[in-house]
């Protein structure tokens, strides 16, 4: 530790003075990273930081006043950052913990408001969607869920749409493209409605079946206050012996209720669909005006929700191509599809669509 000597200083600019300190810091670091023992340590101390005899002492009083006035600054910077670094070296060396100096630097101010971040809501067309699926599943039915690039077949042919049957233009199909060299019930397709899974379940599932299945669907629709081409729906199916028109109108009145309030009535009106036979749409009293007519209800009191009916024989013809036991002589069943759009629309008073797929954290955020 002696073979450090402090040279006379000839030239003070900045590289000089630069290339001068930088030989001294890193000797201090040679000689500090070999000290093993408290001896040595208090060597080092000496050495460098003596108050005698120590080099920055030397350093101080040879450099410093050979040292023409306008280097003096510069000088006396580089020599207290020296100091800093040897004073550092000591404490690590010593196991101190690091100087006042330095812990002032990295404290953090514990009186400084935090960052709020939000907490996380369930979107308004999930909650519906959930709300829908547990009146269900209270009634003891299971849900289900299906693909929703589908089958010509799936979405159209075994739900008694046949092929060129007017009833497909209803439902303005995204298809995908380049499929014109498969066979036409093969072609993929975005499905039009949740209806396909009907068919799917009952392939997998000998009755009884009650299910319900959420999903997202897709038509090629333009958009208007009502209309998106994406939106959901949630599919029902009731197979069992013995299903009527009744259990039908049961389940639907209670299922509105549940989701209106108990004060809501419902009304069937025939309808049709390929699928189901009789069919009918579900009407409920406007929740608006209690039924007395208003805008809302275009001055009926009645505000269409929904579409059921009886599960046609020729849907069970194709389940019982995979499942023996779908004999429509033996069993019967009920369906019913909702728009999940629509009925958030209708619980919570909305009129644009559109609303729902903006994201805008204002308009979201009502619903947390
Ligand atoms: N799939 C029909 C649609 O999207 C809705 C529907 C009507 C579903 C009657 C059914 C049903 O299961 O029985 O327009």
């Amino acid at each position: 530790m002696t073979n450090e000597v402090i040279p006379n200083l000839t030239a003070f600019d900045e590289a000089a003075l630069g290339q001068a300190f930088a030989t001294l810091e890193r000797q201090a670091r040679d000689a500090a990273s070999a000290l093993g023992s408290p001896e040595a340590v208090e060597a080092f101390r000496l050495h460098w930081l003596g108050r005698k005899q120590g080099l920055l002492n030397e350093v101080s009083s040879r450099w410093l006043k050979a040292a023409p006035p306008e280097a003096k600054k510069a000088l006396g910077q580089r020599f207290n950052a020296l100091k800093s670094a040897v004073e550092a070296l000591l404490d690590a060396a010593s196991g101190a913990g690091p100087s006042d100096a330095a812990l002032a630097a990295e404290a953090i101010d514990i009186t400084l408001p935090g960052s709020r971040r939000l907490t996380g809501a369930e979107h308004p067309i999930t909650k519906t969607l959930n709300e829908i699926v547990s009146v269900f599943a209270a009634l003891g039915y299971s849900v289900g869920v299906g693909p929703e690039v589908e089958t010509d077949f799936y979405n159209f042919e075994c739900m008694n749409f046949p092929p060129g049957h007017p009833a497909r233009d209803t439902q303005d199909t995204l298809v995908v493209a380049n499929q014109d060299r498969r066979p036409q019930r093969d072609r993929l397709l975005l499905r039009t409605h949740t209806s396909p899974v009907q068919m799917r379940t009952m392939e997998q599932q000998a009755p009884p079946v009650r299910i319900v299945i959420p999903g997202k669907v897709h038509r090629n629709d333009a958009t208007d206050a009502t209309h998106s081409p994406i939106f959901h729906q949630v599919e029902g199916l009731c197979v069992d012996t013995n299903i009527t028109f009744s259990d039908l109108k049961g389940t639907l009145d209670h299922a509105m209720k549940a989701l209106f309030g108990s004060s809501v009535k419902t009304r069937f009106f025939p309808s049709f669909f390929p699928f189901t036979e009789p069919s009918a749409d579900v009407q409920i009293s406007c929740i608006f005006c209690g039924g007395k007519g208003c805008r809302k209800c275009k001055h009926s009191g009645w505000i269409e929700l929904l579409g059921c009916g009886m599960v046609d024989p020729a849907v069970f013809a194709f389940a019982k191509e995979k499942q023996p036991a779908y004999d429509p002589k033996k069993i019967s069943g009920f369906a019913f599809g909702m728009g999940v759009e629509r009925i958030a629309m209708m619980k919570y008073g909305i009129s644009e669509i559109g609303q729902f797929y903006a994201g805008d954290m204002r308009f979201l955020g009502q619903f947390a």
